[in-house]
């Protein structure tokens, strides 16, 4: 079965054609994905309607491409997996309308993938998925959440971020620091070589038993100690610092409150997903926290973390082997909570 993917719901134009078995292994045969990043890096972040113009301007060109790459037509492919939600409206509409014309022209189903859906099944891209159920620490830009997968489209979040998303935090952070968009990668590199000891930031919630995460305070913290700071021209460090400090103490809460969800639900399986994820300090973290619990820990390869279609493809081929119910009724939607799929 083959299965055309579609991922138009932020900054990044993406086309994959994912390859499977009725057993579930499988490969990608072909994929492209086009930032938008120098586009929004003017304004300092992502400005929705430019978003989905370029969207509009690539996306033709690059199912083309991918098409051409791998020798395939239309009547090859079984479903075109596009992504309905969430995200930002105009840019959802120039994928699913895409989808849609395509899939009525060429008389092939569409399947609508749910974004965080497509993040959280990327780890079996690469790599089997583990055995049910498995715990997911699911980060993203808008989302920090801890979720207990018992099959695929059976979600149960166990905890969530109760204000900013980690990546929010990132990408907040590193304006503060004076850095440009997109945050995350920026302040990762910033704080190679930086001392993360330098800075006593908090850790919101860790003493907490649940699992839920909260931001906004450290960020808060951040923006205090760059006031304090910002005078100091002649110390040049402090920016290096103050970014592996701040990167240090978002690996600290991500690790412990996964280690806790797993703890809680005597689950010994562990998947990372979401863009943040693509951040070498807290794929180490976490890392070596599961390896000295004896957990089962799968992180997908960095460009699997931050958005792709290749995660789309994937969880739509999923969908179709599985036999999951169609959703009839459906179209662009910017919210979209997981685990209504079915719902609708
Ligand atoms: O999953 P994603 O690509 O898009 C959403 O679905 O939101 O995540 C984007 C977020 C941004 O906030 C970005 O700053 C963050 O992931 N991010 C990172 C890194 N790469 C992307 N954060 C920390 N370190 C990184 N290397
Ligand atoms: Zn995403």
């Amino acid at each position: 079965m083959r299965v055309f993917g579609i991922e138009t719901s932020c900054d990044e134009t993406a086309v994959a054609i994912y390859e499977g078995t009725d057993t579930g292994e499988g490969r990608i045969l072909a994929e492209q994905i086009s930032s938008q990043v120098n586009v929004h890096a003017q304004f300092g972040g992502i400005v929705p309607e430019i978003a989905s113009r370029e969207h509009l301007a690539v996306l033709p060109g690059m199912v083309e491409s991918v098409m051409q790459a791998t020798k395939l037509c239309w009547p090859d492919i079984d479903a075109i997996a596009v992504t309905a939600g969430p995200g930002l409206m105009g840019a959802l509409l120039v994928g699913t309308s895409f989808a849609r014309a395509t899939g009525l022209v060429n008389c092939i189903p569409l399947i609508p993938v749910h974004h965080l859906e497509g993040h959280l099944l990327a780890a079996g891209l690469e790599e089997e998925l583990p055995a049910f159920p498995f715990i997911t620490l699911l980060v993203s830009g808008g989302h920090t959440m801890l979720i207990r997968v018992e099959a695929i489209g059976c979600y149960r979040i166990l905890g969530q971020s109760l204000d900013d998303a980690a990546g929010e935090c990132f990408d907040k952070t590193a304006r503060l620091i004076g850095l440009g968009y997109p945050g995350g990668p920026a302040i990762e590199k910033l704080a190679r070589g930086g001392d993360p000891d330098q800075f006593t930031l908090p850790r919101p919630l860790l003493c907490r038993d649940d699992v839920n995460f909260s931001f906004s305070g450290l960020k808060t913290a951040v923006m205090h100690t760059v006031k304090k700071l910002a005078a100091q021209k002649e110390n040049r460090d402090w920016k290096r610092n103050l970014a592996a400090s701040f990167q240090e103490a978002v690996a600290d809460v991500l690790t412990n409150k996964a280690i806790r969800a797993c703890h809680q639900q005597k689950i010994s399986h562990l998947i990372i997903a979401g863009g943040v994820a693509a951040n070498s300090r807290i794929r180490e973290s976490l890392q070596a926290a599961a390896r000295d619990r004896g957990l089962n820990i799968v992180i997908p390869a960095p460009r699997y973390c931050t958005d792709n279609a290749a995660m789309i493809a994937y969880a739509g081929f999923q969908r179709k082997r599985l036999g999951m119910p169609e959703i009839r009724i459906w179209d662009a939607r910017a919210r979209w909570p997981l685990g209504q799929q079915e719902a609708l």
